[in-house]
């Protein structure tokens, strides 16, 4: 069974909640578990430094993300769990990479023109309190997938743009240097729900109305019991189309579930007691990974220990390939140098012809082989354009021309008419190269 590698990366920017474990944490894992599947789950760090200039900031999401996916079934034998900033191949590599990427195309960029028509619309500096790190983003992104040769990257539709880029820029080093980089594909699951949030708007750090994923029991009931609902009176017949709080029971129910609930919506069900039925159905599936979570993050020495053994093997595979990858643009060891191919040196390898006129007054050709053999020599021409013919026809025709030209051609002495043959086929192939 030929195995396809994914790849993914999350920022560790603020705490997880239920949209991203519905949306993005819980498909991740299950795919994870499949066995065509070798999956590589990295903890994006250094895209972190963009956003995020606060040291405890970058450092407690990073512990609690990679505490998160462990307590959610990710198995890092299994998978390649790991910390961007402990590649030191992938800064490299995004260094090459960023020597063959146009400025252009990292100007087209969704964030970056965000930022610019931000500062447009208010008046600024176009580039004001843009980061160069912004900017540079995609590249950053790029070299996190190209490092891994991964064939999928699964993300959300607002980073489809990146992957086009990284595969954009890995064609463009393919061009210079030879087909060492794998092209990325984009995958996009249109069967995860998105989550809505308490408002009932898409749940959203922007919007400020998520639901932590592990938040206390306690704490995840009262937020539960706040999600807005109609004024419907208990009794009242309820609609589940357009409740934030049915949707949210939905992704975590069966499907017999979820039309028991339909049906008791249906017969009135007061909100109150719909709120406490959805309340404990989330926490039976939260609850145990809840606990995991919080007997990990009591060791964070132990989370640490894991991204280091994941970082290991996943430089196990970075630091050879990092390795052609140098060779290939020229950050070669010095002890071995190729001679300097010139224009000059690389056409005197093939065969030539020579057209010249001797005492007789009459014009010939000569065919010299690479290394200055003579293989066909002309009979005199009385005019240089007839010699110039014959040696056009040789080189557009080749040995088909010499039945044609057998009475203009003197024989040579201890030349075969296989060396001749092979001579034109050269100058051929070399033509239409
Ligand atoms: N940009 C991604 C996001 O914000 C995170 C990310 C960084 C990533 N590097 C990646 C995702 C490589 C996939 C592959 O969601």
């Amino acid at each position: 069974m030929s195995t396809t590698r994914f790849l993914t990366g999350i920022t560790p920017s603020g705490t997880p909640h239920l949209g991203n474990y519905v949306g993005a944490i819980r498909p991740a894992v299950l795919s994870s578990q499949r066995a065509d599947v070798q999956s590589f789950y990295f903890l994006a760090d250094y895209h972190a430094l963009i956003k995020c200039s606060d040291p405890a900031r970058v450092q407690r999401s990073t512990l609690e993300i990679a505490a998160t996916w462990l307590a959610a079934g990710l198995d890092p034998e299994k998978v390649v769990l790991y910390r961007q900033s402990d590649v030191p191949e992938i800064p490299e590599l995004c260094w090459l990479l960023t020597c063959v990427t146009g400025k252009g195309l990292l100007n087209r960029a969704h964030a970056y023109k965000a930022s610019v028509d931000k500062n447009v619309a208010a008046g600024n500096d176009v580039d004001a309190d843009v980061t160069a790190g912004l900017f540079m983003y995609p590249v950053l992104m790029a070299a996190d997938i190209l490092m891994f040769q991964a064939n999928k990257v699964p993300v959300g539709r607002d980073q489809v743009q990146h992957l086009e880029m990284a595969r954009d820029i890995a064609s463009s080093y393919n061009h210079l240097y030879g087909e060492l980089l794998v092209l990325p594909e984009v995958v996009i699951d249109d069967n995860v729900a998105t989550l809505p949030g308490l408002d009932g708007r898409k749940m959203s750090k922007s919007y400020n109305n998520t639901i932590p994923l592990f938040t206390p029991r306690e704490q995840l009931r009262k937020l539960i019991n706040g999600i807005t609902t109609d004024s419907r009176a208990p009794d009242e017949p309820k609609e589940v189309e357009g409740s934030a709080l049915f949707q949210l029971y939905q992704a975590f129910a069966t499907p017999e579930e979820s039309d028991a609930l339909r049906q008791q919506y249906a017969q009135g069900i007061a909100w109150g007691d719909a709120k406490q039925l959805v309340f404990e159905r989330l926490d039976l599936e939260i609850a145990p990974m809840r606990a995991r979570y919080e007997s990990l993050m009591a060791d964070p020495a132990q989370i640490e220990e894991v991204l280091l053994a994941g970082g290991a093997r996943a430089r196990a595979l970075a630091t050879p390939y990092m390795r052609q990858l140098r060779e290939a643009v020229g950050l070669r060891s010095l002890a071995k140098v190729e001679a300097p191919q010139s224009a000059k040196a690389h056409k005197s390898a093939l065969p030539q012809f020579k057209q010249y006129r001797e005492a007789d007054g009459k014009f010939y050709f000569k065919l010299l082989s690479a290394s200055g053999q003579l293989l066909l020599q002309s009979t005199g021409f009385d005019a240089p354009k007839e010699a110039g013919q014959s040696i056009a026809k040789l080189q557009q025709q080749g040995t088909a021309a010499m039945a044609d030209l057998a009475s203009r051609l003197a024989p040579v002495e201890g030349v075969g008419s296989e060396d001749v043959a092979q001579a034109l086929d050269q100058l051929l192939a070399a033509a239409n190269a």
